[in-house]
């Protein structure tokens, strides 16, 4: 007997429009979550999506002989800025193999730890920074470090110092790209005709900005040549192994596009660091510890380090979890499949062609695979606890071949800025300022109004 999959009421004709805040989606999906449980889907505007909430349905769909990655609202609406780029492409379309084939060899694990000293070197910019205003500075640690992320991702995989750590002005890039996604979230949700009249010049402006940004790289590339066999280096010069095929000149900027786009998500899952620090001091001590041990106190942190810093990749992983800072993707059944699709060995039945949406919010919250699941506990996320959870809790990066082609690069940014942040920074939360827990965000979710303050330490 399956179970009937719960749906809030909603309203006669409109449905469940008013169950999703269109301004905070993110939000109203954790909130419905919390009351639903498992799974429970929503209907409006005469679609049905199904939203899954624990962490062993998260496993089963990402079942890749059955399920795939679902391309279909703001994925879809993010086109008419990237086109068919790797995180838009549909199934079927040729260019993700060719790209993903041509983009992923500069962003293995070996390719990455040869940026690690430029990666090292953005950071200790806005370390200094951070340690030489006023200690009773209250500031918004998001702004900052997306301009570090912003700046670590040109200079390793586009080489371009870009200067924003300490430049006064947030750079045009992540107003833009702020801008592109939050349309990217809102179009699908509203008639086509507002969409064109109203917020058109909205999305246009931030899709020229990003465009005329990644071509900037292009030509800046072009007009000082070097030996670097960096990703920019790559998708200007190699030849897909199995078709032969290279990148257009618009493909070329598609993918540029995508990179910062994709690493805006990891400045979001270092802002929730900075508040679970704040709020665990015992585990700053901790990993003062661990670093003392394997660096030593005047030591330099060096890439052979991170795999030695055990509690730090802890809170690394514990930060991925807890902050959901990419806040989940689509899935659907593979086409081609009749009839019913049964969930849990039967318990629910879905549509053979119904989009799913994971909400690691919930997943990674599962109070059937942690104790405590609000808690900041490194511990869990360490060795062999680490391996022993369900699969279905550790899905931050996204699933199988879809996963994130980013995610050496995040691994080794967070770790180095954790450790570097750890070691020399001493933050306070400036209470009185919105300081919490409320978050909000299109294809990454951020704190809200949250402020800190932060000393060097002596
Ligand atoms: C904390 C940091 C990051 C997190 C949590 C994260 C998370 C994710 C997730 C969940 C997906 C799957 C999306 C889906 O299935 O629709 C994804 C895909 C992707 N990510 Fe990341 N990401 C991070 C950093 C990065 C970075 C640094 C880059 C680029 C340098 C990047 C580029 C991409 C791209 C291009 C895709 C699409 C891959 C494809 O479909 O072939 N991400 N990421």
């Amino acid at each position: 007997m399956t179970s009937p999959i719960p749906q809030p009421p909603g309203l006669p004709l409109l449905g469940n429009v008013k169950d999703v805040d269109p301004s905070n989606t993110w939000w109203s999906l954790k909130t419905l979550a919390d009351k639903y449980g498992e799974i429970f889907q929503i209907k409006a505007l005469g679609h049905k999506i199904v939203f899954i909430a624990s962490a062993a349905l998260a496993q089963e769909i990402c079942d890749e002989k059955r399920f795939r990655k679902y391309v279909g609202g703001p994925i879809v609406e993010i086109r008419y800025t990237v086109h068919d780029a790797l995180f838009t492409a549909f199934d079927h379309e040729e260019n993700w193999g060719i790209a993903h084939r041509i983009m992923a060899p500069l962003l293995s694990k070996e390719s990455v730890a040869n940026h690690f000293d430029e990666i090292l070197l953005c950071t200790q910019e806005l370390i200094n920074k951070w340690k030489s205003q006023d200690p009773n500075t209250k500031f918004q640690p998001l702004k900052d470090l997306n301009n570090l992320n912003l700046e670590a991702t040109a200079l390793t995989l586009l080489g371009k110092k870009l200067g924003c750590i300490n430049s006064p002005q947030e750079h045009p890039v992540i107003q833009a790209m702020e801008d592109a996604t939050s349309e990217a979230m809102k179009r699908p949700n509203r008639p086509k005709l507002l969409n064109w009249l109203v917020y058109g010049g909205k999305f246009k402006r931030a899709t020229k900005t990003l465009r005329g940004f990644a071509a900037e790289c292009v030509s800046y590339r072009k007009e000082n040549p070097t030996d670097r066999h960096d990703l920019l280096w790559a998708l200007m010069n190699s030849t897909d192994p199995e078709t032969g095929k290279q990148l257009t000149d618009e493909q070329v900027i598609d993918e540029i596009i995508s990179m910062p786009i994709g690493s805006s998500t990891a400045p979001c899952a270092l802002t929730s660091l900075v508040y679970y620090l704040i709020q665990n001091p015992q585990v700053v001590v901790k990993a003062r510890e661990e670093l003392n041990t394997v660096i030593g106190p005047d030591g330099e942190l060096k890439h052979e380090h991170l795999s030695q810093l055990d509690y730090i990749q802890g809170i690394v992983r514990e930060t991925l979890r807890l902050s959901n800072a990419a806040p989940g993707f689509n899935i659907e059944p593979i086409p081609g499949t009749t009839g019913p699709v049964l969930l849990q060995g039967g318990k629910y039945q879905i549509a053979h062609n119904q989009p799913m949406i994971i909400v690691l919010a919930a997943v990674n919250r599962d109070p059937t695979v942690f104790e405590s699941p609000l808690e900041f506990k490194p511990e869990r996320m360490m060795g062999e606890d680490f391996e022993r959870l369900p699969a279905g809790v550790k899905k931050w990066f996204g699933n199988g071949k879809r996963a994130c082609i980013g995610k050496n690069w995040a691994w080794d940014f967070l770790m180095v800025v954790t450790a570097r942040l750890i070691g020399e920074i001493d933050f306070e939360g400036a209470v009185g300022e919105g300081w919490g827990e409320k978050t909000d965000g299109w294809f990454n979710v951020r704190f809200i109004d949250f402020w800190v303050k932060a000393k060097g330490r002596v």
